[in-house]
């Protein structure tokens, strides 16, 4: 795919995709519940399809029609054994909530994924998992795990891990574990897991104590369906937003993006950069927090963010470092440990890559440091992405500003957002 420049700024109304957290949540969980859950606005992704043909593999009745999914489930122990193994494909989030969910039914069944998320740590989730005796058994800590469905005992599990996906693991363990499970979170992620469960009756509790989140799950309860209208996603819509602000003459509206306050820290750092970005029409759905979002071009000023806001905005550090390219001063984003474990090494290749385009970076120790220059001269043009969708989308959209970058492997995109191209040319860019 290239990229070019793009002149005359960008505008309109692109329509963002569903949440894709929120998707395979809306698979996973109405899929052991007891009823029919329609769901609408689902993302129609390669991810999210993964985990759809899954849980079909295991018995699910789910029909596919254009706007609307139906998944008629059964209850806590309705699901079948497979009787192949259960492919994956790229996604880190159906692998970590699966291998949770998985390890307290009756059956054994197998994970499977492409390449890159069979190099992606397993044991963060098999090893809290143990502690409730679950039998898993990974290939050097990665995909393909072995899940040995077992009986599972109720336990505390503290979560070292600032991961939602580890929470999120567990708490799907512990729905189908006697008794009460306790889940201390000591950093704060995405809580759709939390809200989703809530919303479907699950016996839960949860309670702060000091900077520690305790999540109570009482096991054996069965949950009820409810209807699901998925918003649209924050992390997909990040993308717009940075080009409309780095690009002079643009004004963009996203509508109905979820604006979850435990995954909004793309928002708070690009106020803190001085972006115009306006929250209009505020409101809930489905207990999740939802605004359209209008945004216009901006002088970017630099920031420093702490470590702390890490896990509230951990898929958007490739499009932030975008951003910071193009502000007037210098930025340093802290403690990315994690980003080395997504779908590629993360924090390496927006290094790589910026270098290559010509920006001054660097890395010392987990921490980036961005000094946007006023002149950039591109040294390779050709962005190595290793099939990582979300550095395809990042620099496509520094290609809108130095011009013509290739970005390899594109075909990633259809992981997260299949139509970004045409969504994006149709607001003025130029992706061919
Ligand atoms: C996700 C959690 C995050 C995020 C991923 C989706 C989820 O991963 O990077 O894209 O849906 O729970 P971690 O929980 O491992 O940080």
């Amino acid at each position: 795919m290239i990229s070019s420049k793009i002149e005359n700024g960008l505008n309109g109304n692109p329509s963002i995709p569903g949440d894709k957290s929120i998707s395979h949540r809306s698979i996973i969980i109405p899929s052991v519940s007891k009823g029919i859950t329609e769901i609408k606005n689902i993302l129609k992704s390669d991810d999210v399809q993964n985990t759809l043909i899954a849980f079909k593999k295991m018995g699910v009745k789910i029909e596919e029609n254009s706007d609307l999914i139906t998944v008629y489930g059964n209850g806590l122990n309705s699901l079948k054994k497979p009787d192949q193994d259960l492919y994956l494909g790229n996604s880190g989030t159906s692998a970590r909530l699966l291998t949770g969910l998985l390890s307290s039914q009756k059956f054994d069944s197998r994970l499977t994924g492409d390449k890159s998320l069979s190099s992606r740590p397993m044991n963060r989730i098999a090893d809290p998992l143990s502690k409730m005796n679950a039998k898993i058994i990974t290939s050097n800590g990665s995909l393909p795990v072995l899940i040995k469905g077992n009986k599972l005992s109720n336990a505390e599990i503290d979560i070292k891990v600032p991961s939602a996906q580890i929470k999120s693991g567990v708490m799907l363990a512990a729905l189908n574990t006697e008794g009460t499970t306790s889940i201390i979170e000591n950093n704060v992620t995405r809580d759709h897991t939390e809200i989703m469960f809530e919303a479907f009756n699950a016996d839960i509790d949860i309670d702060k104590i000091d900077n520690k989140k305790i999540i109570k799950i009482n096991g054996g309860k069965e949950l009820t369906s409810k209807n699901i209208d998925v918003p649209s996603d924050l992390s997909s819509s990040a993308f717009f937003i940075v080009a409309a602000l780095i690009n002079s003459n643009s004004k963009l509206l996203l509508k109905n993006i979820n604006i979850n306050p435990t995954r909004n820290g793309i928002l708070i750092a690009l106020n803190k950069m001085g972006a115009k970005i306006s929250f209009l029409n505020k409101r809930k759905n489905n207990y999740e927090d939802v605004c359209d979002i209008e945004v216009v071009s901006s002088e970017l000023n630099g920031c420093d963010l702490s470590s702390d806001i890490a896990d509230l905005m951990i898929d958007e550090y490739p499009i932030l470092s975008i951003a910071a390219s193009f502000a007037n001063s210098p930025s340093i984003f802290r403690g990315l440990s994690e980003l080395r474990v997504k779908e590629s090494d993360r924090l390496e290749l927006i290094r790589l890559n910026l270098a290559n385009c010509g920006i001054n970076c660097k890395i010392v120790d987990d921490d980036l440091f961005i000094n946007p220059l006023n002149k950039t001269v591109v040294k390779n043009k050709e962005i190595i992405t290793n099939f990582d969708h979300r550095i395809a989308m990042a620099f496509t959209i520094l290609g809108t500003k130095l011009g013509s970058l290739k970005i390899n492997d594109s075909d990633s995109i259809k992981t997260s957002f299949p139509a970004f191209k045409e969504e994006f040319n149709k607001v003025g860019g130029k992706i061919s």
